[in-house]
């Protein structure tokens, strides 16, 4: 009996997959069909896979081609299916072609042509959401560039007032176009990323809602209490994604991570450290304009992402210890935060530095995160007796911005609300956040 294998992820099933499958069967007398895992879409860089695992193996299962499906969950597994099953040729798509000779090691390896003129991708891009930028900061270029290795996604307008300083060779470096009328760049768009000192946060971000287009804001959302509750309730009241841009919340590793530490492997959760420090640099100095802050407003986002998740949203006291510059500036502030039964502390800095790692402790181990924990891409689990130590390795690429995007976009496509970052979880940042007052702070 002649056993042939193919592998793919068959997202949006369409013809090029039918096809495929039916010649690959034609191959031999045994199809097997490994369908890709979302983890494992999401390690290879494929983001925003629409369909979810099981719908994917249900629309192979109906072709009627495959007499066996398995799951492909990590690199490498190729080899292992092979020799597992006893295979005599292993074949995919032409678009693949050269990239698999390796495995001729193993067995036969065979590419079939591709059906013409069609793609998930290109399903994807037919139905793409159109965002508009509101506002125009150095986050906002890498943001372009990011979302370029997400499809679904079409950036093509920006707002912006008179006052702004957006040049025509930035609008033409990015292929944007610029809309002066507020109305019309509404009606051009499905959803906008908001980027805007807080102050003019709250009114944006109403208005966007208001219009009905689903929001993100880039971090960190610096409304009052009662306004955030107002933002989220009317993004509920008109149907909207309403989405904090703190890209660490939707990065796999970090996920991963609060799973890891909450699933009781390292026991009771007694203390989470998280630090993020800077020594005053380019990037850091655009965060500080926009958030007319210091680090506390600039960084401590990062850590109270960790508290939140980590530790939960209701805490019992915060604290915080400030080194202040001449213009009253906090360039270092330590924050300490108590709970029920755990403690956090933190260090953020705009202009001094620190190890930037995070460590959570438990009372049967603790999980260790090197620095830059909010670029995670690795952490270890670690015990006293170190033969049982682990370590974690995910994928981020580049500046980690397209996990964002990708769940963004993800969000407004099934009309639901990212469980990355929820709104109570939005709201308990905010109000640690706005927490950093005169009678809480601690001056040294
Ligand atoms: N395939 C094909 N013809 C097409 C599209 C895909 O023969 N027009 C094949 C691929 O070569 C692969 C299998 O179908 O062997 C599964 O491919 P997959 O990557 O899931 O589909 P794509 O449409 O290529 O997806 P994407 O655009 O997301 O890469």
């Amino acid at each position: 009996m002649k056993k042939v294998i193919t592998y793919g992820t068959y997202d949006l099933f369409h013809k090029g997959h039918y096809n495929l499958l039916r010649n690959a069967k034609a191959l031999g007398d045994y199809l097997i069909v490994g369908v890709t895992s979302s983890d494992f879409d999401k390690n290879r860089g494929k983001l925003n896979v629409r369909d979810s695992l099981m719908t994917r193996i249900k629309h192979v299962e109906e072709t009627g081609f495959a007499d066996e499906i398995i799951i492909e969950e990590y690199f490498g597994q190729k080899i292992d299916d092979i020799k597992k099953y006893d295979i005599d040729i292993f074949t995919v798509g032409s678009d693949w072609k050269g990239h698999f000779d390796y495995l001729s090691e193993y067995c036969e390896v065979i590419y079939l042509d591709r059906t013409k003129g069609i793609s998930s991708t290109d399903i994807r891009n037919t139905k793409s959401i159109k965002l508009g930028l509101w506002g125009f900061s150095d986050i906002t270029t890498r943001f372009i560039d990011e979302s370029k290795f997400v499809s679904g996604i079409d950036i093509e307008y920006i707002y912006s007032d008179s006052s702004d300083t957006l040049d025509s060779s930035t609008l033409a470096e990015y292929d944007l176009e610029r809309k002066d009328d507020i109305e019309e760049f509404y009606e051009s768009v499905d959803a906008v990323y908001i980027v805007e000192k807080p102050q003019n946060q709250y009114n944006a971000i109403m208005q966007a809602l208001m219009h009905k287009k689903h929001v993100l804001v880039e971090f960190p959302i610096l409304v009052t209490n009662s306004q955030i509750n107002e933002i989220i309730e009317l993004a509920i009241q008109n149907q909207c994604i309403f989405m904090e841009g703190l890209k660490t919340a939707y990065t796999p590793a970090f996920n991963k991570l609060v799973t890891t530490a909450k699933s009781g492997i390292i026991g009771n959760i007694l203390n989470v450290e998280a630090n993020f420090t800077q020594i005053l640099g380019k990037q850091i100095q655009n965060q500080i304009q926009l958030v007319n802050g210091g680090s506390v407003n600039a960084l401590a986002s990062y850590s109270f992402l960790a508290f939140v998740k980590l530790l939960g949203l209701d805490y019992k006291s915060i604290q915080f210890f400030s080194r202040m510059n001449e213009e009253q500036i906090d360039i270092f502030t330590k924050v300490l935060i108590t709970y029920e039964n755990s403690i956090g502390a933190s260090m953020v800095a705009i202009d001094a530095k620190s190890e930037g790692e995070l460590v959570v402790a438990g009372d049967k181990g603790y999980i260790y995160v090197p620095a830059p924990w909010w670029k995670t891409e690795y952490f270890e689990v670690r015990f006293e007796d170190i033969n049982q130590n682990r370590k974690y390795f995910y994928k981020f690429d580049g500046e980690g911005l397209r996990y964002e995007i990708s769940e963004f976009i993800q969000a407004i496509l099934n009309q639901k609300h990212s469980i990355l970052l929820t709104h109570d979880e939005i709201k308990a940042i905010i109000k640690l956040l706005n927490m950093y007052t005169s009678k809480n702070i601690i001056k040294f």
